[in-house]
């Protein structure tokens, strides 16, 4: 068995790479919760990775257990003070048994979305059931959207918010599916679930959605400042990328749109690269596409490339597997050597084409790509639905650079405040959205939330 997607070089980094998980806002609300409902008794890991929860909850006096595929993680953990303290099993939690009953089993960090299929999320369920004592609980910490999607199944099942408040506004537990436990755990917009043994394998007979017939869509548009040329500005020795693998994880989307990376960034010689790998890591190899868009060097008329010589430019990440791409340069470029690129690709089959672009930082240049860019959209290979992300270099100003005044007719667009903007056809309904700082890149993520 490998270390599957955290082995060595992941595991080298990942507390880094997870560094606010590991703040105390981050773990400490998870482990009062977690040892409140051991009450006593022992706690089981799905996933336990460097300890990140188990060793303080072990330090909390909760005997830990883990499972782990990753022995490269597993070996972080053994390395920290108290890692000794906690047993762990090298396996799969979706099958693998340990001795012993717990009074609670517990999967965080989203990490059931590495179970990519309905048959192991059933088995992990049935596997965490199997491992509860009598009243004991199963936690799973995940992104809203997805549970918010799922469809609702009879009473039955224990339904309880931690403490009065805690539950999400607007989602009293009457109205949430399965009637779970809910806990804000975390600043940021994750839910805990609980369930009780008996509710775990009520769940586990709920036939899952398939990916395709998913109708909210997140976009995350961002520049990431990687090409290695603007040291001593927004290059930060590839740390945006490991910011943005991060977010991918934190606001799992449909679509990623990318500008000033690398290739390698998405290929690696042995598969994906970090980026692509964070998305397959959500959904599976299978279930992600790529496609990149190099820039051209005019004075070379090669590929544009970043310091480590690999070509540089944009890209989409997508959920779901359409066909049909298309990229293209500019005709009108600035005095610069970058010859500036956009890319599309059918995304859903028949109905949604996504595109990304990177204009020029000359205003007058980047006002001409833009309307191109606009008169793309027309072409017969776009489809009904169309989201175009990107760093347009103009902002939505009033005056001749404004770049409102380039938007598609029937179209509507979200920003950054600045010069990161989504347009979107109008059939397309704009859920939420906003803009969150990233530390290692000098643009904002913009996270933009619809139903197609
Ligand atoms: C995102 S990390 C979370 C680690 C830790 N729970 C935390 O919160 O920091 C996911 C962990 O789950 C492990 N993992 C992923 N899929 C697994 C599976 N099917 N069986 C066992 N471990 C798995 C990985 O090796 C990794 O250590």
């Amino acid at each position: 068995m490998d270390d599957g997607y955290f082995g060595e070089s992941v595991a080298a980094r990942y507390d880094q790479t997870s560094a606010e998980m590991f703040e105390p806002a981050a773990v400490e609300p998870a482990v009062d919760l977690l040892a409140e409902l051991a009450g006593g008794g022992r706690a089981l890991e799905f996933g336990i990775g460097t300890g990140r929860i188990a060793l303080p909850l072990s330090r909390r006096g909760v005997p830990v257990h883990g499972i782990d595929l990753s022995r490269a993680m597993v070996a972080r953990l053994r390395a920290k003070p108290g890692g000794d303290a906690i047993g762990v099993t090298i396996g799969d939690f979706a099958t693998t048994r340990v001795d012993g009953g717990f009074s609670v089993a517990y999967l965080v960090f989203n990490t059931i979305m590495n179970l990519t299929t309905q048959a192991a999320q059933v088995a992990c369920f049935r596997n965490a059931a199997a491992h509860l004592v009598p009243g004991g609980c199963f936690v799973i910490e995940v992104g809203v959207p997805d549970l918010r999607r799922l469809p609702s199944v009879p009473d039955g099942s224990r339904c309880r918010c931690p403490a009065a408040g805690t539950c999400p506004s607007g989602t009293s537990p009457p109205e949430v599916p399965f009637s779970l436990m809910q806990a804000r755990w975390l600043a940021r917009p994750l839910v805990a679930l609980v369930v009780t043994a008996s509710a775990a394998l009520l769940i586990s007979s709920v036939p899952a959605k398939p990916a395709h017939a998913e109708t909210t869509f997140v976009v995350l548009q961002m520049n990431l400042c990687n090409s290695g040329l603007a040291i001593g500005t927004c290059y930060r020795f590839g740390r945006s990328v490991d910011e943005a693998v991060e977010k991918i994880h934190e606001y799992p989307p449909e679509l990623v749109t990318l500008q000033e990376i690398c290739r390698d960034d998405l290929y690696s010689p042995t598969g994906w690269g970090r980026l692509a790998q964070a998305m397959a890591g959500i959904y599976g190899s299978r279930h992600v596409s790529v496609d990149f868009v190099p820039a051209v060097d005019r004075d070379t008329n090669d590929w544009y490339r970043c310091t480590d010589d690999e070509p540089y430019g944009d890209a989409l990440i997508y959920h779901y597997s359409g066909r049909g791409h298309q990229s293209g340069w500019y005709q009108s470029q600035d005095g610069s050597d970058e010859a500036r690129a956009w890319t599309c690709a059918t995304v859903i089959r028949a109905r949604l084409t996504a595109c990304t672009t990177h204009l020029s930082t000359d205003p007058d240049t980047a006002a001409r790509q833009c309307r191109e860019l606009r008169a793309t959209l027309t072409e017969s290979w776009v489809q009904p639905e169309v989201i175009v992300a990107g760093d347009f270099n103009l902002a939505a100003r009033a005056g001749t650079h404004d770049v409102r005044r380039c938007a598609p007719a029937g179209y509507d667009r979200r920003g950054d405040g600045s010069v990161q903007h989504v347009f979107f056809t109008r059939n397309i309904q704009w859920m939420q959205g906003e803009h969150l700082p990233m530390r290692f890149t000098d643009h904002p993520l913009l996270y933009e939330k619809f139903r197609v």
